[in-house]
């Protein structure tokens, strides 16, 4: 427990609601909030005033049974003695947003400092559940520096089609291919997809909302053991309670995000993310809390501390689970437990419950250890990111737990160079464009093509679009090859178990090298060196460079949306975040 406590009178929220020397503030807040039923005595006596952070709604269907469990979360409240007050963040919803919901990370994010800095709050529960909610409350909670605490509002059920599990997301994967081959119709291709979403709460698959839950709880932002409890689940509406009562004695122990989000905390999310098999979308969201936090974070970072971890989650879509199994199998404190013992974690860093991750978890056990694999027994040794770099840009991430066998033995079994390949490559500007010319005969694809997907970065196409983990043409899919090495400056779906390489920074639009492609060219790819290369003499690279700066530099679709306009005008690249760059400088913010 942290020794230092804060008194009413030291409460942020006085200044509002007691304050002599601003009679007009005071009259004017407390004559307001108590037009609705509240009492002066719960307004001005100094109780914690606790911020909600709605982010369901009937636009987020994933956080959307946080409108029913912020009920519990206002009773742990009121029971801790604090007043809660609940207040919405700007819809995310993955699967529906146009361009792409990343745009909204952002967005939520800077709307939510605001409320943090400008409103009456001492204390904030940050509700969390699909995929870009969870780091844009973090990265607000990191600028604000409130005490904070996540609320994930789980995974749904397991989606079943009878006796077979059904994931969310990665079925839609394996679908598409089947529908494109011919083995279903479409509306069998929708029935099939609904199965996967059989009740309450977000993607049941390792994606990037139940990675980034878990990554929560990991940087020690949430209860221990409650970022996959699933959603229907009455252990979720308890910990709701819990985490209502519990941020109210954040607020007296004064326990703020940046105690608890520090470079070990950081090191330790991204151990825990390789062990989980988690979403390539990671390293993107980890980074920009991060940087929030004032810690710089790179994908050098993930690589170092985060390739040689073993998968020990065997969930979808790296294994075959799905989150009600990997919940009942312990969850993400067993994780953490097998973690620590093999010495992989910082155990004492702060959590939110005011005690050190190791006492969180040292009694946590596995109890399945084929849904959570024992260290020495994992399904795959090395599990992390490898980040490239070479002649065609500074970093992209190859995700190795999703490397499946048939992969490795087309593409990485050549006897002389086991971790290299080459290919020939057709690229895409663009997902329009890959879906118009895909199946066009004269881009001659077979199996030794690499399909490159570029103007797919936060500039390019705003927000990035998860578009990278490209199906080959349809005639090669009926020829049996589902699959082909794809490469992009977008990102890829935290469902998807293709291993692209992808996050590639900078991207086309902002003058990567990808820019520089052409269709025909050869590519080579080095896993063991960590290398990505254009095959090309330096001249004619430099004389292509040329050339596209004679042409203007690479052309990207104008903007739809003002927000469009100013994001692209300030955010950094993938293996920065994605951050604004004029955010990342502030600290603090809601300190008096
Ligand atoms: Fe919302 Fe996957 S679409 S969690
Ligand atoms: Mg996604």
């Amino acid at each position: 427990m942290s020794d230092h406590t804060i008194t009413s009178d030291q409460l942020r929220s006085r200044w509002w609601f007691d304050n002599p020397d601003h009679p007009g503030t005071t009259a004017l807040c407390i004559e307001r909030y108590m037009n609705y039923g509240l009492t002066l005595d719960e307004l001005k006596s100094g109780k914690p005033i606790i911020g909600i952070a709605q982010s369901g709604s009937d636009l987020t269907p994933c956080n959307r049974h946080h409108i029913e469990l912020v009920k519990r979360v206002k009773d742990g409240i009121r029971a801790a003695g604090g007043v809660p007050f609940e207040f919405p963040l700007h819809p995310i919803h993955e699967n529906v947003r146009r361009p792409t919901a990343a745009l909204d990370r952002n967005l939520a994010y800077l709307g939510l400092v605001e409320v943090l800095h400008g409103y009456p709050l001492d204390g904030v529960v940050l509700t969390t559940g699909c995929d870009k909610t969870t780091p844009a409350c973090l990265m607000a909670a990191a600028t604000a520096n409130i005490p904070a605490i996540v609320l994930s509002g789980g995974p749904m059920l397991n989606g079943w089609r009878g006796s077979e599990r059904v994931g969310s997301g990665t079925i839609i994967w394996e679908l598409r291919k089947r529908l494109a081959a011919g083995d279903i119709g479409y509306e069998e291709f929708l029935s099939r997809a609904t199965d996967s979403a059989p009740s309450i709460g977000h993607c049941n698959t390792m994606g990037t909302a139940s990675t980034m839950n878990s990554m929560a709880e990991a940087l020690g932002m949430s209860l221990p053991g409650s970022a996959m409890i699933p959603a229907p689940y009455k252990e979720r509406a308890m910990v709701a309670y819990q985490t209502g009562e519990r941020i109210v004695d954040m607020v007296w122990e004064d326990l703020r995000p940046l105690d608890i989000l520090t470079r070990e905390a950081f090191e330790n999310a991204i151990v825990v993310c390789s062990a989980l098999g988690g979403s390539s979308n990671a390293p993107i969201h980890v980074n920009a809390i991060a940087r929030h936090a004032g810690i710089e974070l790179d994908n050098d970072d993930w690589q170092r501390l985060g390739h040689a971890i073993p998968l020990l989650a065997n969930v979808m879509p790296a294994g075959i689970y799905l989150s009600e199994e990997f919940h009942r199998a312990g969850g993400v404190p067993a994780v953490l437990n097998e973690l620590l013992r093999a010495g992989r974690l910082h155990g004492d860093v702060m959590t939110a419950n005011g005690r050190m991750l190791a006492a969180n978890v040292g009694e946590s056990e596995t109890l399945d250890d084929d849904v959570i694999r024992r260290y020495d027994n994992p399904l795959v040794a090395h599990a992390g990111f490898i980040n490239l770099k070479g002649n065609l840009f500074d970093s992209a991430l190859m995700k190795t737990s999703v490397i499946a066998d048939d992969f490795r033995r087309r593409f990485l079994s050549r006897p002389k160079d086991p971790e290299a390949f080459e290919g020939r490559v057709v690229v895409f500007d663009g997902s329009e464009d890959y879906h118009a010319r895909i199946d066009d005969p004269a881009l001659a694809i077979d199996e030794d093509t690499i399909l490159v997907m570029r103007g797919a970065g936060p500039v390019g196409h705003p927000g990035g679009a998860e578009v990278v983990n490209m199906q080959p043409p349809e005639a090669l899919i009926r020829a049996g090859i589902d699959s082909l090495p794809c490469l992009g400056d977008g990102r890829q779906s935290g469902t998807s178990g293709s291993p692209s390489i992808l996050n590639a920074a900078p991207e086309a639009a902002v003058g990567g090298g990808l820019a520089l492609l052409e269709t025909g060219d050869r590519v080579r790819i080095d896993l063991a060196r960590g290398e990505a290369n254009l095959l090309i003499d330096a001249a004619e690279l430099q004389a292509r460079r040329e050339a596209l700066a004679s042409r203007g530099g690479y052309i990207y679709p104008p903007h739809q949306t003002p927000w469009q306009e100013i994001q692209r005008g300030m955010v950094e690249q993938l293996d920065r975040g994605m951050t604004l760059e004029p955010a990342t400088k502030y600290r603090d913010v809601a300190r008096q």
